[in-house]
């Protein structure tokens, strides 16, 4: 009797890239079903809400019938129980990612070890695309095309011109406040008498 094997495609998303997107494209046609699960972990300080990361991959990957997005908070070995997964994939990008993600595997196999991880090397023309990588770049006015899907590259230039406007009004408004403000004598606080 063939097997319904479900798996996991666990990350941050923050945000989704266009090696994600191989990865998941590849993954959907391995595996009968593939849930992207989004870690929506507030302490990683993310750039995009779980919300927002959820917007970008449904849209992305509205077109498979057998692909679906979840967030998860928690063990991943736990989600995966929830939702009778039993397979987890990762994508390598290089030798620098296997150590990592070879530790992440065998602790979760440990954990559940009804649980296995799949590594699949991320297709050559991303495989030194990052997330990380592109928001530093989106930070500092650079390029993104090619490496994030359009809907990413729209809303990065958004949340980071928005960021960019506010910063550069608070550095105005700090530099007016110079101007109109009177010296100050440093010990009463009181306006230090000018000579005219
Ligand atoms: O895209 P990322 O940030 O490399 O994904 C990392 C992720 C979400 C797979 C990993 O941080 C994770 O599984 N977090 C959930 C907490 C957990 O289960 N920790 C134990 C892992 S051994």
């Amino acid at each position: 009797m063939k097997k319904h094997v479900i798996a996991i495609y666990p990350g941050s998303f923050d945000p989704l890239t266009n090696g994600h997107l191989d990865l998941i494209h590849r993954g959907a046609k391995l595996f009968d079903e593939l849930i992207v699960a989004i870690l929506d972990n507030p302490d990683k300080d993310p750039l995009f809400s779980p919300v927002e990361r959820r917007e970008m991959l449904e849209a992305m990957t509205a077109h498979y019938d057998n692909v679906r997005v979840e967030k998860f908070d928690g063990l991943l070995v736990d989600f995966a129980k929830s939702v009778h997964a039993n397979v987890i994939v990762r994508g390598i990008r290089a030798i620098s990612d296997y150590e990592y993600e070879l530790q992440m595997a065998l602790m979760n196999h440990k954990l559940d070890p009804h649980i296995d991880t799949v590594f699949m090397p991320s297709a050559e023309a991303y495989s030194y695309v990052s997330s990380r990588l592109v928001k530093g770049i989106a930070r500092l006015g650079g390029p993104v095309h090619g490496f994030v899907p359009a809907i990413v590259e729209e809303r990065l230039h958004r949340k980071l011109n928005g960021h960019a406007r506010r910063n550069r009004l608070a550095v105005q408004q700090s530099g007016n406040n110079k101007g109109t403000r009177k010296k100050q004598n440093k010990t009463t606080g009181k306006p230090t008498k000018t000579r005219s």
